[in-house]
């Protein structure tokens, strides 16, 4: 494994975060596909010895069970200080709203919750999830840096928001004094590259990190069109209404990772995160079986040359936005 600083963080973070969106209780939440807390101990013990140190989970997830599956192995198989967990909040609620539920308030609420849930006393990293537009970026700022003040959280991060929003909300962070984001999970991976327009540019200029979920485009950079039949790839809707309008343009892209692995004697996953790697600081990859994590660690160690990363990004055209970003604006 290969380690560096997340963004202007003293954080020192694998080159691969391991996603635990696939570890939690199937009965109680978006997924019907997650793993059991014995299974998903298993697999972060499999990361651990990787030399994986980076954990990303949200509060969304499963109903808060991926959390405490995440929480309850990290204390039986890692020193608290030897690994980087990650944790996202939600929105506000309608209900919150209606009582008067501040942003201020309504931060320290779900920070209380994860935390509980972990079983920790921080977590190192706490990210906006996204953009709540019913709620002040002000109250979310000031809330995100009274949890970095009491110590329950050591930075803070963004996932799914323009550019121009984390500019904003960096500038009024850095006007009050507040605490300012270190990192962006976004959407990008080598069949979803609208981040490069604004968001990778602007990261650069500003050594933000960038913690790119879905790297695997949930499985389809991974393996052939019609190949896989995995119990997600049959039951994960969400993935498939963010990649099937796209379908056709995509495979090119697909059959090029194919055709280099082949070459190269590598497997896809390795291919196509080997690419992302050479963009951003640690991506965020989805491991629900041992060699899922086995395989993306390996691409950490994969470097491409110049001619397959033009050959692989040649096909590109830009797709429209899709899933948590295609929400992305003021409400009507
Ligand atoms: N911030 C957000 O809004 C947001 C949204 C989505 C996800 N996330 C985060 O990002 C993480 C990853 O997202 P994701 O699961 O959608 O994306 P992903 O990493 O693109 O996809 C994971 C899937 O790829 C396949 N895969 C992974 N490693 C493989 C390997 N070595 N060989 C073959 N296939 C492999 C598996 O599919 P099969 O199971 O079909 O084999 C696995 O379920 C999540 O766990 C979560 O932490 C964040």
């Amino acid at each position: 494994m290969k380690y560096t600083k997340l963004g202007n963080s003293d954080l020192n973070v694998s080159r691969i975060c391991m996603g635990c969106m696939g570890f939690g209780d199937a009965g109680k939440g978006q997924h019907s596909w997650t793993l059991d807390e014995e299974q998903s101990k298993a697999i972060i013990k499999r990361g651990l010895d990787l030399g994986v140190n980076f954990f990303d989970t949200a509060i969304a997830y499963q109903s808060g069970t991926s959390e405490q599956y995440l929480g309850r192995s990290l204390k039986d198989l890692a020193r608290r200080e030897d690994v980087v967990v990650a944790t996202k909040f939600l929105p506000r609620t309608p209900e919150e709203i209606e009582k008067g539920i501040s942003g201020q308030q309504h931060v320290e609420n779900m920070i209380n919750m994860s935390l509980n849930n972990l079983g920790m006393e921080y977590v190192d990293l706490y990210i906006y999830h996204m953009w709540d537009w019913n709620t002040p970026v002000y109250e979310i700022l000031e809330g995100l840096n009274n949890a970095v003040k009491a110590g329950k959280t050591r930075y803070i991060g963004i996932s799914n928001c323009f550019a121009w929003q984390i500019a904003k909300a960096n500038a009024l962070a850095e006007k009050e004094g507040f605490a300012k984001f270190v990192s962006v999970q976004g959407h990008y991976n080598l069949i979803f590259r609208e981040e490069e327009r604004e968001m990778v540019p602007y990261c650069k200029e500003e050594n933000i990190a960038l913690t790119p979920y879905s790297a695997l485009a949930s499985g389809r950079l991974s393996r052939l069109p019609g190949e896989g039949g995995t119990k997600r790839a049959e039951e994960d809707k969400y993935a498939k209404f963010k990649y099937e309008k796209t379908e056709q343009q995509d495979n090119v892209i697909i059959s090029r990772v194919a055709e280099i692995a082949e070459k190269r004697g590598v497997t896809m996953t390795e291919v196509s995160l080997a690419w992302l790697l050479t963009k951003v600081t640690s991506p965020v990859v989805g491991a629900t079986k041992m060699h899922h994590i086995e395989g993306a660690a390996k691409a950490v160690e994969l470097e491409l040359t110049a001619e397959e990363i033009t050959y692989l990004e040649e096909p590109y055209v830009p797709h429209v936005l899709a899933g948590v970003m295609a929400q992305n604006k003021r409400p009507e």
